[in-house]
């Protein structure tokens, strides 16, 4: 590595940008990752990968190992369809590891797989944005998880958005009764913790926007691809306090999306589950028969939404989830534990880059300081955040642009699950050299 000289020729970054259609400012995060492995490739340089967010983690063996006896056990299961709405043991699991964790009863008939909880997301999206004719927008809390934006997209539903930079507390709360009072919003989406900024939304506040949303009859679609991440409260304890704040204490109209990528380093397998308020479920909206042949709202999940996309899940996936929930809940396996691996590593790196001048963009959590977990977001004095992942890409270092993210402030998001710890070294001599640089070119 020492014999690469930083930084890389611009011409050839320029090139391959211009042969691969790339615009740094509306990239994906699967672009970038084939740019950077172009790059990575004509440099011979290993480049510090912050742009995408696998798992660091190998996966618990319960799952695989179950996936593999399931299989083994049952000939007939790869020849059976599975059961659109899910296999009565993940059901049951899911709805014990809610209650366990977030302290809320619901019935496994609540809890259906999906593929990866952002098939729950599409189709939460979708149901909420149909339900009249009137309510086809959905309002998300940005920035967020660039993929939804894509779903709206496919989806062709409106979109609206708050940047959480901007709006906490009341004044969030009272910028969200502004939108829900206009009668145009289906659902309002955001992810707790927040991917990219790690913001993380209070009680105080979910109880606010659960009720605005039982007064308006929106939908809350709560993302927690990162479950019980906010490593400043212990949520790791099942059935003990404090639990993973959530709105469903404080509204009937919920939909809950768990992911099991991160938190159980499960992505590969592409499972994680929709919790669908009981109360919800049973709701009928006629307009929804548009799109599904129901107008109840939890058989226009299954029928509606399932079966068109992907009519199920695969069933041995289902019962690896199921057996790692069961041994999460009853106690044997602590699933939170190993996750603070991702946050001893955003300290590191967050304090390399604040050391050598960059800013956090997101830098308050209601006052108190934005915790560690899986992201955080930096930025260099005016750039904009295409300039600067520009100069990073220059010295060997990868991110994603907040544009992406739905942000109306500039900088780039740093995740910090994919280098190694022996990386850190390297990371803060091409982040100190990056720094010279910018300063020399200012
Ligand atoms: C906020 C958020 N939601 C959903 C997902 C997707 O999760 P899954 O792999 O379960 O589809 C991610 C993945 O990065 C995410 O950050």
């Amino acid at each position: 590595m020492s014999d690469v000289i930083f930084p890389l020729e611009v011409t050839v970054l320029d090139r391959l940008l211009q042969l691969n259609e790339i615009d740094l400012c509306t990239v994906s995060i699967r672009e970038l990752g084939i740019l950077v492995n172009e790059l990575e490739a004509h440099f011979g340089v290993e480049y510090v990968r912050m742009e995408f967010g696998i798992p660091g983690l190998p996966a618990e063996r319960i799952g695989p190992e179950e996936e593999i006896r399931v299989l083994k056990d049952q000939q007939k299961l790869p020849s059976t369809y599975p059961q659109f709405d899910g296999v009565p043991r993940l059901k049951k699991a899911a709805a014990l590891f809610v209650n366990q964790f977030l302290n809320i009863d619901v019935f496994p008939e609540n809890c259906v797989p999906t593929v990866g909880s952002m098939h729950g997301c599409l189709i939460s999206m979708a149901i909420a944005g149909r339900r009249t004719k009137k309510a086809d927008t959905i309002l998300f809390l940005d920035p967020g998880f660039p993929v939804n934006k894509l779903q709206t997209k496919f989806l062709d539903l409106k979109t609206e958005s708050i940047d959480i930079y901007d709006f906490r507390g009341n004044k969030l709360l009272r910028k969200i009764e502004d939108n829900f009072s206009t009668g145009r919003i289906g659902g309002i989406l955001w992810s707790n913790p927040n991917n990219p900024t790690w913001v993380c939304l209070k009680e105080k506040e979910l109880e606010g926007i659960g009720k605005l949303a039982t007064k308006y009859d929106v939908i809350c679609i709560e993302d927690v691809a990162y479950f019980g991440m906010d490593f400043r409260s212990n949520y790791s304890v099942p059935g003990k306090p404090p639990y993973q704040p959530t709105v469903a204490r404080y509204t009937d109209n919920y939909f809950i999306v768990i992911s099991s990528s991160k938190v159980f380093s499960y992505a590969g397998q592409r499972i994680g589950f929709t919790v669908i308020s009981p109360e919800l479920s049973k709701n009928r909206y006629p307009y929804l028969k548009k799109y599904a042949n129901t107008d109840i709202l939890g058989h226009a999940f299954i029928h509606g939404g399932i079966y068109p996309t992907t009519a199920g899940v695969p069933q041995t996936t289902q019962h690896g989830l199921a057996a790692i929930l069961e041994s999460v809940c009853a106690g044997t396996y602590n699933f939170l534990e190993k996750m603070h691996f991702y946050k001893d590593k955003s300290k590191k790196a967050k304090e390399i880059f604040l050391s050598n001048g960059f800013d956090l963009v997101y830098t308050d959590d209601s006052g108190n300081e934005i915790a560690d977990g899986f992201y955080f977001t930096i930025s260099w004095k005016k750039l904009t955040g295409e300039q600067l992942l520009h100069n990073m890409l220059l010295f060997g270092l990868a991110g994603i642009p907040l544009s992406i993210t739905g942000s109306s402030r500039e900088g780039i998001r740093i995740c910090v699950s994919l280098f190694n710890e022996d990386q850190l070294c390297e990371l803060n001599e091409r982040v100190s050299d990056l720094a010279n640089y910018l300063i020399s070119i200012e």
